[in-house]
């Protein structure tokens, strides 16, 4: 698990993440421990893999299978014009049948969000724990049984796909930059900080967006287009699948084989879960496609039509409910479990919560020089980074705000200077020299510097998702952080900077989304949102459902963003079931989760299975999902 990350300001810009801990924002420092202890470089290299119009796969990190897709750049240009490509990272966890079984139940494709988030990471992460969820359990029925492929793959500009996007000469320039972002504060807390953001943000963003037209990926990044990429994923999974039964089975010709593994040109159809932005890419997916759509999970429900005008005014409605469920957490978990605990009961710990950030506001805290660190100073926009990286996982991250919450009230800052900087000793470290001698695009600086994967890769698909670019003044934009901080007033004026990118992105996509998020889908998709979701409030599932035919909202009780970030038999079970059957839970089913925040549920113990509980294997995956 990554540690906080230090430069969570522009984590605001890559906002619509499964999980906060996936990503690495702009300046983001692994941890000197995760450069000593990278595994000895696999004989696999992305670079060194051929792209190929099918899925050739190549194994990978271990136990996993992975391609370099082909795909044109430009979905719709006419024969002969533009042959320019683009070359999809993707990964797979083979399913734990072979695809003769009659068992095998086909390839489940995953988006982790972002957008920018890399599908690669997600699967290396939590891919094998996804396949358990999804795939039978102990009990299951050998005739209805089903075993599935997990797959995930880098979008465009991201990561190990190519052409990615870079708008920095190296990593060192890129961390200077966020260093610099950082010390002005959250664009709320004072008009300096505003303006010198502002202009500072759309410079970056303006020059960032005419590389992207120059490199010609700015242009072909839209969320239609991905879309469009996913369908020929599963399209050339039919053809490798058929493949593959010819070859266990020896096969000369298709028609000995069973109908199940042939290839159906067309009409391969999508089995799907997309968590937070990945649900405006499975909204539009299944708009653009709605025949195609067998299974369609969509957890941490983004408001696409809110997306779509480029408003971003729809996600912080139930953020700061979480500091309520705070102080009714650490009340409830008593003074072992929470530092902030207070006899008086949860209206004295919010009060006090209340206090400590009104303080921190005006008087920041300084933070003395130690062997290791430096002078430094514990600021309010700090605490506000903690508090956004805790909103996304309160059932694993509330124990160590309260930790910070309990120092900051007694004038000490290092617990929260250490959220920010935990990992600043990487730079002692140097750049492994490998990665200084092969120059900073090179394997050897990953995972130091691997293209934009963070706030710009965002920018660029979601400015040109908008349906035009904002054109706003500076005055119309800081009415617009005043209205957001009314929302949250935590999250609010941080949450502008994503907005703020698209006043200056210059591309426009080729092929722009027009449909309206509706449609009747071959099979009823299944929405997911959490009863307080920091970025994706629950309301928004509501609002989707009713584009989509048939489809159900599952209401998971817990606090933070999407079903992952909480832990519940329920909640898997319905999952599980949807996949294996295709059946969906009863419209108002509530399901609650087997364990609270600060109920001393905790990032380093295995929690133990629930008592009654007998499938192991399936609670070991939800915690797994939950890390
Ligand atoms: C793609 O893979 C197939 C099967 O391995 C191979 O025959 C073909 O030459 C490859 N094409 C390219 C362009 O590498
Ligand atoms: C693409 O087209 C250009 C000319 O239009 C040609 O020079 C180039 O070889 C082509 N590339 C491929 C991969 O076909
Ligand atoms: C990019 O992919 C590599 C695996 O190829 C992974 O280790 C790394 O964490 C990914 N980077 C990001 C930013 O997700
Ligand atoms: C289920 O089917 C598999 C393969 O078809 C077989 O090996 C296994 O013994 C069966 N299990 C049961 C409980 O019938
Ligand atoms: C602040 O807290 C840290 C533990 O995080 C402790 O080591 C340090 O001594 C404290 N500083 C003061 C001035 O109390
Ligand atoms: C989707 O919405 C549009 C505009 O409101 C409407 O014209 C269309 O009939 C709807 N389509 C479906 C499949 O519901």
């Amino acid at each position: 698990m990554l540690p906080d990350k230090a430069s969570a300001f522009l984590l605001a810009s890559v906002p619509l993440l499964a999980n906060a801990n996936l990503l690495q924002p702009i300046g983001y420092i692994p941890s000197d421990a995760q450069i000593r202890l990278s595994p000895p470089k696999s004989l696999f290299s992305w670079q060194d893999t051929p792209a190929n119009e099918s899925l050739v796969y190549h194994e990978c990190f271990g136990a996993f299978h992975c391609a370099k897709l082909q795909v044109p750049l430009d979905w719709n240009a006419e024969e002969g014009t533009d042959n320019r490509t683009v070359e999809i990272a993707l990964i797979k966890v083979p399913a734990t049948v072979p695809v003769t079984d009659s068992r095998y139940g086909g390839a489940v494709v995953l988006n982790p969000g972002g957008p920018g988030g890399s599908g690669v990471n997600l699967v290396l992460k939590e891919g094998k724990h996804t396949q358990t969820i999804v795939s039978a359990g102990p009990d299951a029925d050998n005739d209805t049984a089903r075993y599935f492929d997990i797959i995930s793959f880098d979008p465009r500009g991201v990561n190990n796909t190519r052409p990615n996007l870079q708008c920095f000469p190296d990593f060192i320039e890129r961390l200077a930059f966020e260093k610099e972002m950082l010390a002005y504060g959250a664009p709320g807390s004072s008009n300096t900080a505003f303006t010198n953001l502002w202009t500072l943000v759309r410079t970056l963003a303006d020059s960032c967006s005419k590389k992207a037209i120059e490199s010609g990926i700015g242009e072909h990044m839209s969320t239609t287009t991905v879309a469009r990429d996913i369908v020929e994923i599963f399209e050339r999974h039919g053809q490798w699948r058929e493949q593959e039964a010819k070859r266990l089975t020896n096969s000369k010709s298709v028609k000995d084989l069973p109908n199940h593994v042939k290839y159906r040109p067309g009409e391969e159809m999508i089995q799907y879960w997309g968590f937070s932005y990945g649900t405006v890419l499975g909204a539009t997916l299944a708009d653009m496609y709605p025949d195609l759509v067998k299974r369609v999970i969509l957890d941490g429900v983004v408001d696409s039509f809110d997306y779509y005008e480029g408003g971003w005014t729809t996600n912080l409605q139930d953020t700061d409910m979480e500091i309520a469920k705070f102080a009714e957490y650490c009340w409830m978990g008593g003074p072992d479990n929470c530092a902030l605990y207070d006899k008086d009961g949860p209206a004295f710990i919010a009060q006090r919560f209340s206090e400590i950030t009104q303080k921190l506001m005006h008087s920041p805290i300084g933070v003395p020089g130690t062997d290791e660190y430096g002078a430094d100073l514990a600021t309010y926009t700090d605490l506000k980074m903690q508090f956004w990286s805790t909103a996304y996982r309160p059932l694993r991250k509330f124990h160590a705000l309260a930790e910070t919450m309990a120092q900051l009230e007694k004038g000490n800052g290092t617990a929260l200077v250490q959220a920010r900087r935990g990992m600043s000793s990487q730079l002692k470290l140097g750049l492994p020299e490998q990665c200084a001698k092969d120059g900073p695009y090179s394997d050897a600086c990953n995972p130091l510097y691997d293209g934009e994967s963070s706030s710009l890769i965002s920018a660029a698909v979601l400015c040109s998702d908008a349906k035009s670019q904002i054109d706003m003044t500076k005055e119309e934009f800081w009415d617009y952080v005043q209205d957001l901080m009314k929302q949250s007033k935590m999250m609010g004026d941080v949450w502008t900077t994503i907005r703020m990118h698209c006043t200056q992105w210059h591309a426009r996509p080729k092929w722009p989304y027009t449909g309206h998020l509706n449609a009747t889908t071959h099979h009823p998709i299944l929405f997911i949102g959490n009863t307080v979701d920091n970025v994706t409030p629950i309301r928004n599932a509501h609002k989707m459902s009713e584009g989509f035919h048939g489809s159900v909202v599952l209401h998971q009780d817990t606090e933070g963003h999407c079903s992952s970030s909480g832990v519940s038999f329920c909640t898997a079970r319905a999952i599980r079931t949807y996949f294996q059957t295709g059946e969906l839970p009863k419209k108002g089913t509530v399901c609650s989760p087997e364990r609270l925040p600060l109920d001393g549920y905790s990032e380093e113990d295995e929690p133990a299975l629930p008592e009654g509980e007998t499938d192991k294997a399936l609670w070991e995956a939800m915690v797994g999902v939950n890390k």
